[in-house]
């Protein structure tokens, strides 16, 4: 029983320590989509499908780590919002590699997730920063 309630203090610690670690990171990781995705719409409007796909993948890989984070929270929501993006931005660059330009943006479509997990996991501060909502 002690050992119990001494491991579960250890997890909640752990647990707080790794947020506040993270945090920056996953900021980071949430402009880098930013960006990455602003690329990839322009790309696919010029038609350039080599750059178009190195962005969908680049979106791909990030999200990967999204995911990871999420799966290590336990968040399934959040776990199925990323790997959806994850999975359709993969699609997004095989069809932009392909040269099918009006199929990858319509998967563009699907693979954009942000405002599902956004408005469950994200929240605004009183001093109008973000905080991650679990
Ligand atoms: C699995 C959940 C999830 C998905 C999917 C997701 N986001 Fe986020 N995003 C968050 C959370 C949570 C925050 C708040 C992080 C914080 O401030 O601690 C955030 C914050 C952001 C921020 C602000 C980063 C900063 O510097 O404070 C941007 C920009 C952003 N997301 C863009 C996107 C875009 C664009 C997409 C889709 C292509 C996307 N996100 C998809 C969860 C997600």
């Amino acid at each position: 029983m002690k050992n119990a309630v001494l491991l579960a203090a250890c997890f909640l610690f752990l647990a707080v320590t790794v947020s506040a670690q993270n945090k920056a990171e996953y900021q980071n990781w949430m402009q880098t989509i930013r960006a990455a995705g602003r690329s990839l719409n322009e790309n696919l409007e010029a038609k350039s499908g080599d750059a178009a796909a190195a962005d969908a993948k680049k979106l791909q890989e990030v999200f990967s780590q999204v995911l990871a984070f999420w799966a290590k929270n336990n968040i399934s929501d959040a776990m199925k919002f990323a790997m959806d993006a994850q999975s359709g931005f993969q699609e997004v660059a095989e069809l932009a590699s392909a040269g099918k330009f009006d199929e990858a943006t319509e998967a563009v479509g699907k693979a954009r997730t942000c405002g599902g997990c956004h408005s469950a996991h994200r929240e605004r501060a009183e001093d109008g920063s973000y905080v991650m909502k679990y």
